[in-house]
């Protein structure tokens, strides 16, 4: 298992977008990593369909969507059009899980759901064998730079437990005050795609800050 390193643009310079994403591209990231938040389920208003179609301009990377959004199936369709590779959706605001994430397939993407810092990991346990994708929130969702909620390791080990009971081959991500320093945790306790906006985005040296991660985890670089 490796260590995937997901760029969130939220962190990025959008007055130079192109060349932060060819900077994260360039320094080892694995996929960008899109927020789209409504200012309703997180208190916080971002982009959509336009920005993940401008992106997909300017990279071929696997493009991450993290919708924090009420009523995410409205936007499926637009998204997947844009060229999203995957499309997450919150458990706190799905209550026709089976059937969104189904949508999310249909349109050819992967399809995954995200859980906040207080939502227990059994809120996906019937669905599992649906999902492409498991994240797990390491802060509250809604604004890049916070700090990392310290006992949430022991969550992300819950989750990989879930995940191997059943035989499960989703991706297991975390998000929010990922770096250097508080990779190590998640990936130890199961984790295995890791979303970094600050870390990445304002280092001087993006590829230096991806390649210390992958140090972290002990896996060469
Ligand atoms: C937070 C977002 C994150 C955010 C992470 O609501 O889901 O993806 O960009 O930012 P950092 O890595 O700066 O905590
Ligand atoms: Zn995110």
């Amino acid at each position: 298992m490796g260590v995937r390193i997901a760029a969130s643009i939220l962190a990025a310079d959008f007055a130079h977008l192109a060349d932060e994403l060819a900077r994260a591209e360039a320094g080892g990231a694995d996929w960008v990593h899109i927020d789209v938040m409504d200012g309703c389920f997180v208190p916080n208003l971002t982009y959509g369909a336009k920005v993940i179609e401008t992106v997909r301009r300017c990279t071929d990377l696997p493009l991450d969507v993290h919708m924090m959004v009420l009523e995410p199936q409205k936007y499926f369709d637009d998204f997947a059009a844009a060229g999203a590779t995957s499309m997450t959706i919150h458990a706190e605001v799905a209550p026709h899980m089976q059937r969104q994430l189904s949508r999310i397939k249909e349109l050819g993407c992967s399809a995954g759901v995200a859980i906040n810092p207080s939502t227990p990991v059994t809120a996906v346990s019937e669905v599992v064998r649906e999902l492409d994708l498991l994240l797990v929130m390491t802060v509250n969702p809604g604004f890049g730079g916070q700090a990392f909620i310290p006992y949430m390791p022991g969550k992300v080990a819950r989750a990989r437990a879930l995940l191997h009971e059943h035989g499960s081959a989703a991706a297991l991500e975390v998000d929010g005050g990922i770096s250097r320093s508080t990779v190590a945790e998640v990936w130890r306790a199961g984790a295995d795609t890791f979303v970094a906006g600050n870390a990445i985005f304002s280092a001087a040296d993006a590829a230096d800050e991806i390649r210390a991660m992958r140090a972290a985890c002990g896996v060469p670089v």
